[in-house]
């Protein structure tokens, strides 16, 4: 060990351990008696410190890019000259409310004896490596006064600069402690100035972006809906240091939470100008009881940093759900034909064994059955009926999703379903047979969503019943190859009979409740594909995206909203797991519907056989040409190269990791007079020594293409002076395959 002096207030002296895990450095301090701990968490580019100070306070110092020398991060403190904070918490590493803190607490508790207060103190941490890439910090704080402990977790994914933060809570006194807020994360960052980049929404208008500057006090995203929490607001966000980032340039924090119920993120920026992010499960009508011996553990927070703006960020986070969050990430996908928008509830078996043949005839890998196939009592005919009555309806298929899956098999294509386990109809035989599994108030009017009410996870019989629902579907037609996982309600009137007098762990437990469920699933069919849908995007998340390996943006398909959609996702999520379906959503001709829906994973919900032969033709070769491009869709990196909402044309490019082949698309967003793309777009990601020819794909039948494929570009001209797809009113959409030349 190297003593070294480092500068501060208290003139410690600093010892320093070499780094004892891939992402960790301990630096220790003596002073006194006392002791002063530094922990950096280092990532590629950017380290997050934390300090215990001499009374065992733990702060969080810093979050930034990662110094070359690290037991200088203990000098970090000093450089700022901001005012007394009067309690010396406001950087706590996970506030805590009742002592001498002032500003919004990350953990409030009230004591077996109704004392509401509490204080963490610094005892000790730990390093264990998972991995390569990956190592997992714990840091053991107590109180005291009180037989509380926390567990700090930092998850850290070296490559791809992300953290994943979430703690444990135990109660070790001798009676039941209330928990009236448990937050995952409590950040802490300074800058002169942050934008906040939120979205909101509603049904068909998920993901709508708007950015303001923080103000002085609390801003706070949350969701209380139970169910489909996305609805109106998802968790993910960004944070942009200084001025608003852009796609190449700027400081920016990403966060969301790993988590299906409401949730709770409060942007405080505090009396001294810092700010303090405090994100978990909403605390909303849930103070959650632990008795003696009990713990509850909250979902991760993840984050990730850039100093070179959006694109970088996003770019870690597409990497980090591909290699570690999302559901076979790295794998496969299948194309599809849906039936939703093409029959709605109105098929039988003759129109589907149609569908399965135009399955085939177009090229994709699965006919997807969705909504109507099942209840008898209450046959599905509309949304009002049928949910929970999971057997086949008799009329519209009397043979069975059994034969339906061996049609398949003899057509060469897959067979999936759709399914809304979760859900009940009040016009069901399940509803009749088992009232105390929905969840409404006893004594209080029924409100629907949909039509529809929610089925009460917290009961472990109701989880059962689920389990059992999707694995009938496989026992049926064992050739079953991939659900479509619906939730289109949200809660009314929250109430379990189940949970007795813990109503107030209702909507933690739902949440539970259901990863039990899935969790249970995957175990049994570990790979097969399913798709994550809420009525559209209303639950997507990297909770439940653990489970999933694809998720529904929206009902809204109409391409030209769908670029816009799609754009703020791929901020947050790669577009391996965007399941993008044609529709005759929108007047926009079908090559330019069938170009935005390739920008993922391509599906088709048309009526195939009301197509005219020239479309056809077109959609069957679309199909071919996007197997040959969709390795560098879902496993390239993603360049955003123009913005809708900034310009009259969106430019979005894939490259493959070997910088040798990728894929541009671009779209006119503004269809009056004279728009289009004058000015090149530079490209990025290339090799700069490489060189390539651009070739236009995907072009409807009898029209030609301007632009030179057999030109050649050095990446390096490319990235500097840039490619212009040449898109005008009578080109309103334009693929342009990008191929190094060897
Ligand atoms: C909502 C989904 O978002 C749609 O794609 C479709 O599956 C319907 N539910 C079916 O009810």
């Amino acid at each position: 060990m190297v003593p070294i002096i480092i500068p501060n207030t208290l003139k410690v002296k600093n010892l320093f351990t070499p780094l004892l895990s891939f992402g960790f450095t301990l630096i220790s301090a003596t002073f006194a008696q006392a002791q002063v701990v530094t922990i950096p968490v280092e990532t590629a580019h950017n380290a997050l410190v934390l300090q215990s100070n001499v009374a065992k306070q733990l702060n969080a110092i810093y979050y930034g890019k990662k110094l070359s020398n690290a037991p200088e991060y203990s000098a970090i403190p000093d450089t700022y000259k901001q005012a007394e904070d009067y309690t010396g918490l406001y950087n706590a590493a996970y506030t805590a409310a009742g002592s001498r803190n002032l500003l919004e607490p990350a953990i409030a508790v009230t004591h077996a004896d109704g004392n509401n207060s509490l204080d963490l103190r610094y005892v000790s941490h730990e390093v264990t490596k998972q991995g390569d890439d990956v190592s997992l910090l714990r840091i053991e704080l107590k109180d005291p006064v009180y037989a509380t402990n926390v567990t700090l977790y930092y998850k850290v994914y070296y490559k791809e600069d992300i953290i994943e933060q979430w703690s444990e809570i135990r109660n070790t006194e001798k009676g039941t402690i209330t928990l009236q807020k448990f937050a995952s994360a409590n950040l802490n960052l300074k800058a002169n100035s942050y934008w906040l980049r939120q979205y909101h929404g509603d049904w068909a208008r998920e993901m709508q972006p708007e950015e303001t500057q923080l103000t002085h006090g609390i801003k706070t995203l949350d969701t209380k809906l139970g169910t489909r929490i996305n609805l109106f607001m998802p968790s993910v966000f960004m944070v942009s240091f200084d001025k608003p980032a852009g796609e190449d340039e700027g400081k920016v924090l990403y966060g969301g939470l790993e988590w299906s119920g409401n949730f709770k993120t409060d942007f405080e920026v505090d009396p001294q100008n810092n700010l303090r992010i405090i994100s978990g499960i909403n605390n909303y009508a849930s103070p959650y009881e632990l008795k003696s011996g009990e713990s509850l553990t909250t979902p991760a927070f993840w984050y990730t940093m850039s100093d070179m703006g959006k694109g970088e960020a996003s770019r870690n986070v597409q990497n980090w759900a591909r290699d570690y969050k999302i559901l076979d990430g790295k794998g496969q996908r299948l194309t599809l034909l849906n039936n939703w928008e093409a029959t709605y509830f109105d098929f039988n078996e003759t129109r589907l064994s149609g569908l399965l043949k135009d399955t085939k005839s177009l090229g994709v890998d699965l006919f997807l059955l969705d909504d109507g196939w099942f209840a008898n009592k209450y046959p599905r005919n509309s949304d009002h009926t049928g949910l929970g009555d999971w057997e086949e309806n008799r009329t519209k298929l009397p043979h069975g999703i059994a034969s339906l899956d061996k049609e398949a098999q003899a057509d060469g294509v897959k067979f999936g379903i759709w399914i809304e386990p979760e859900m009940v109809s009040p016009k069901s035989a399940l509803y009749s047979k088992h009232p105390d599994w929905v969840i409404k108030q006893p004594q209080r009017e029924e409100y629907y969503y949909r039509n529809q009410l929610v089925l009460d996870l917290t009961n472990t019989q109701v989880q059962d019943f689920v389990f059992h629902t999707i694995d009938s579907l496989f026992i049926k037609a064992p050739g079953l190859a991939y659900i479509k996982w619906d939730c289109n309600a949200v809660i009314y009137n929250a109430y379990s009979v189940h949970l007795k007098n813990k109503q107030s762990q209702f909507y933690v437990d739902y949440v539970n409740g259901l990863y039990k469920v899935l969790k249970r699933i995957r175990a049994k069919y570990p790979t097969v594909p399913m798709m994550l849908c809420s009525g559209g995007g209303g639950r997507v998340d990297y909770g439940a995206l653990q489970y999933f390996t694809e998720y529904w943006p929206s009902d809204n398909t109409d391409p030209l909203e769908r670029i816009f959609i799609q754009w703020e996702y791929s901020y947050f999520y790669p577009a391996i797991a965007s399941s993008n379906h044609v529709t005759d959503w929108g007047k926009q001709p079908l090559k330019y519907r069938i170009d935005v829906a390739m920008m993922g994973k391509l599906g088709f919900d048309i009526v195939i056989d009301k197509l005219s032969a020239a479309d056809r033709k077109f959609s069957q070769d679309a199909v071919k040409i996007y197997d040959g491009v969709k390795q560098i869709i879902w496993h390239g990196d993603q360049y955003r190269l123009a913005d809708p909402r900034t310009g009259s044309v969106a430019s979005v490019m894939y490259v493959d990791a070997s910088k040798s082949s990728g894929v541009m698309f671009n779209y006119l967003v503004n269809s009056r007079y004279g728009e289009g793309s004058p000015t090149p777009f530079k490209l990025k990601g290339l090799d700069a020594v490489k060189r390539y020819k651009l070739q236009e794909i995907n072009l409807y039948p009898g029209s030609k293409s301007g632009i030179d494929s057999e030109r050649v570009y050095s990446g390096d001209f490319l990235m500097k002076i840039g490619f212009n797809p040449a898109v005008n009113t009578s080109r309103s959409s334009v693929i342009v395959q990008i191929n190094e030349v060897k």
